[in-house]
């Protein structure tokens, strides 16, 4: 039984799967109470999505600086990424780009998504030309999420990095010590390429709205909110640091829990695209995810519900028949199967509609602001 070690490159938790109240305790984030969001519903007018309410998005850094600035009619961007490293999304991805649009909706504002392409090219064994060949199938899944076109501006870091993104990413270089990589990311002088010692730069750059001169205008200063899962946290908790250097506004981020791997109770205890049989991709059939479900841990069939049944008396009554035993894990799965397959049909009928067209819009530098 080892240590849990949480960090964007691997996630291991101990038995009994991820500790995250040790997450949020070692991060040094905060817990989002129910205070928080009622004030968000507040704000928005809206109620809050069932990932907030249910506590799958669950720990924040300055969530309130965000909410107090907009409360005086400051807006804010938001940034979020996706490393491209498989076909298409799985689940857990989709869970952070459906908090995404919510909160892109409920607040008006608009979003910049980065695809690391780069990152996946120095960290797996892809070539840069695939790698990007990914990133832009992955952001036809992205755009079938609902994203606005007028608010949303998608970018290829193999394609975009340049101008005064490449101006942060260098300044941002110039700011980090060897030795912070190594306290943040165990990287250090033993690492085996040079790609990897710099990549973070790249990933810390677009939370700052300087990066995007031909998005926001030039040389704009806006608050970033950045909505992720919590094993992204240690890049921003650098771009906090850095940005009194910068003279700019230190990023907000609001992180969620990992979606628990089909067989839960493994190693890492979070789906992962490396490994397929652990995930449900977004372009799996019906029958697909049947069969995958047919393997799964009770823990998992359990999670699935939570995330993704979004009636809140549907969910409750399901568990209680579980526990009575008037429902048996059978038919938990033939009900979850039925579930997922209603928001991945409904996915695939969207993205059948992004073409190479709509995605060159997105994809399009442009005003979003
Ligand atoms: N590193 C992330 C991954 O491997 C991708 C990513 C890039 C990202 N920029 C981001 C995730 C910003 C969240 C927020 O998937």
């Amino acid at each position: 039984m080892g240590e849990q070690v949480v960090t964007p490159y691997s996630v291991s938790a101990r038995n009994g799967g991820v500790d995250y109240a040790r997450i949020v305790s070692d991060f040094g984030c905060k817990l989002i109470d129910p205070q928080l969001i009622q004030r968000l519903e507040k704000l928005t007018n809206k109620p809050a999505h069932p990932f907030l309410r249910r506590g799958i998005f669950f720990a924040h850094r300055d969530l309130e600086s965000i909410l107090d600035a907009y409360e005086q009619g400051h807006k804010f961007f938001l940034y979020t990424g996706r490393g491209p490293s498989s076909e298409s999304l799985h689940l857990g991805h989709l869970v952070q780009f459906m908090f995404t649009k919510y909160l892109q909706d409920a607040f008006d504002v608009p979003l910049v998504i980065q695809l690391s392409d780069d990152e996946k090219f120095i960290w797996k064994d892809i070539s840069q030309e695939e790698c990007q060949r990914l990133g832009r199938n992955n952001a036809k899944d992205i755009i079938s999420c609902g994203f606005r076109l007028e608010r949303t501006f998608i970018f290829s870091n193999l394609d975009y990095v340049s101008g005064a993104l490449f101006d942060n990413v260098l300044t941002i270089s110039s700011f980090l010590s060897i030795n912070a990589m190594s306290a943040v990311f165990g990287l250090n002088a033993e690492t085996d390429v040079l790609g990897k010692l710099l990549y973070p730069a790249v990933q810390i750059a677009p939370a700052f709205s300087t990066s995007f001169n031909d998005v926001f205008g030039e040389g704009i200063k806006m608050r970033c909110l950045i909505p992720c899962a919590i094993d992204q946290d240690p890049y921003f908790r650098l771009s906090r640091d850095l940005a009194p250097r910068l003279k700019l506004y230190k990023p907000a981020l609001i992180e969620s829990r990992f979606l628990p791997s089909i067989q839960a109770g493994d190693d890492s205890g979070k789906m992962s695209a490396s490994s397929p049989n652990s995930a449900i991709f977004v372009t799996d059939t019906l029958e697909e995810i049947k069969q995958k479900l047919a393997g799964a841990a009770v823990e998992s069939v359990l999670a699935y519900f939570t995330f993704f049944e979004e009636n809140d008396a549907v969910l409750e009554e399901m568990k209680a028949d579980f526990s009575s035993g008037k429902r048996s894990l059978e038919d938990l799965k033939n009900d979850l199967s039925k579930a997922l397959w209603e928001v991945l049909e409904n996915l695939q009928q969207l993205k059948a509609e992004v073409d190479d067209k709509i995605l060159s819009e997105f994809m399009r530098p442009r005003l979003i602001r």
